[in-house]
């Protein structure tokens, strides 16, 4: 079966990283670039931190573009204390030189799209996908699927009561997004703060990953130890919620999560701004913009994300069930 094309646009940002790592991981899909966004880290610190992921992972041969350096009318504001000063977790890797593009990602998302059917899995703000539909809305609605890690159904928000980080850091961008996907009757996956919030990386999960592989568990303790801390620190949960990698997941199995088709519409003024809010009782009588996904199979997520990273076969993971 042909390798289903996607372009992985993001944040990196820890949990970015290891749903990179996952989607290198998984052969099913061919990653033709990773295009980067304004969000958790500044877009050079993304491109340098894309850059040492992908030199872990042996796969410089993929291109990196430098997208959006600011959200399309909000100030920008970083996620570095979650993410660490380098936005890696302060595992302060080597700098990986070279490999700037002379392109820059929203020009080569217009190029790709139109030139052959690509998904794409965007996994910070939405900064570079309003760009693309604001200089070729074509080339947006050539997108073959759009899954988002983003929002929140009834899940609270991260970064305010009601609002998930990618689309409260660009809530025009996503809200242009979501009303570009309604306007021309397209549907987006929302894998939101419902699901992601299920997908809780322990220590346990962590050691298994050590003893199963030591060179990718030492490679994720080290860029996850401050999410960690982090994540004890405000929420007081021992491990760290890996968002991203649940949304690669998903895309590559349906299966992973479940939920329903709905009206979605994202908030950009006023204490509310970034919320999205999903019409599930279809109060306002609109047509389903979105898929917003509730509820997820965490041991098929776990059996997926471990046995790929770090090369075991699934069937022979087993502990798993014990320890997630
Ligand atoms: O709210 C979580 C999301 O915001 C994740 O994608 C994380 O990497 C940040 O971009
Ligand atoms: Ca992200």
């Amino acid at each position: 079966m042909s390798k289903k094309k996607v372009i992985i646009d993001c944040d990196p940002g820890i949990d970015d990283s290891l749903a990179i790592m996952l989607a290198l991981k998984s052969p099913e899909i061919e990653v033709m670039a990773i295009t980067i966004v304004c969000g958790n880290s500044p877009v050079s610190m993304g491109f340098s931190n894309a850059k040492k992921v992908l030199k872990f992972m042996n796969r410089l041969d993929i291109p990196i573009y430098i997208g959006e350096p600011s959200p399309i009318k909000k100030k920008y504001v970083n996620a570095l204390d979650t993410h660490g000063e380098d936005g890696l977790g302060e595992s302060f890797l080597p700098e990986v030189d070279g490999f700037e593009n002379s392109m820059d990602a929203v020009s080569y998302m217009q190029e790709a799209l139109k030139k052959e059917k690509c998904s794409v899995i965007a996994l910070g703000p939405m900064t570079n996908l309003a760009r693309l539909i604001e200089r070729d809305i074509d080339a947006f609605l050539s997108i073959d699927e759009l899954v988002s890690m983003g929002g929140s159904f009834k899940s609270h928000g991260n970064c305010s009561p009601v609002a998930e980080y990618n689309y409260w850091c660009d809530p025009d961008a996503a809200a242009l997004v979501y009303k570009t996907v309604y306007d021309n009757h397209s549907l987006i996956h929302m894998v939101g703060l419902d699901v992601t919030r299920k997908i809780v990386l322990t220590p346990t999960l962590l050691e298994y990953m050590n003893r199963l592989n030591p060179e990718v568990g030492d490679f994720v303790k080290r860029i996850t130890k401050f999410y960690f801390d982090f994540h004890w620190e405000w929420e007081h949960i021992i491990g760290c919620v890996i968002n991203d990698p649940l949304a690669v997941a998903y895309y590559l199995d349906r299966e992973v999560c479940s939920g329903f088709s709905s009206f979605v519409q994202i908030e950009t003024l006023g204490i509310s701004e970034g919320q999205s809010v999903v019409d599930s009782m279809n109060f306002y009588k609109k047509e389903a913009n979105a898929k917003v996904l509730n509820e997820a199979d965490c041991e098929r997520f776990w059996t997926m994300f471990i046995s790929r990273l770090t090369g075991t076969s699934p069937d022979k993971l087993d502990i798993l069930k014990e320890i997630i």
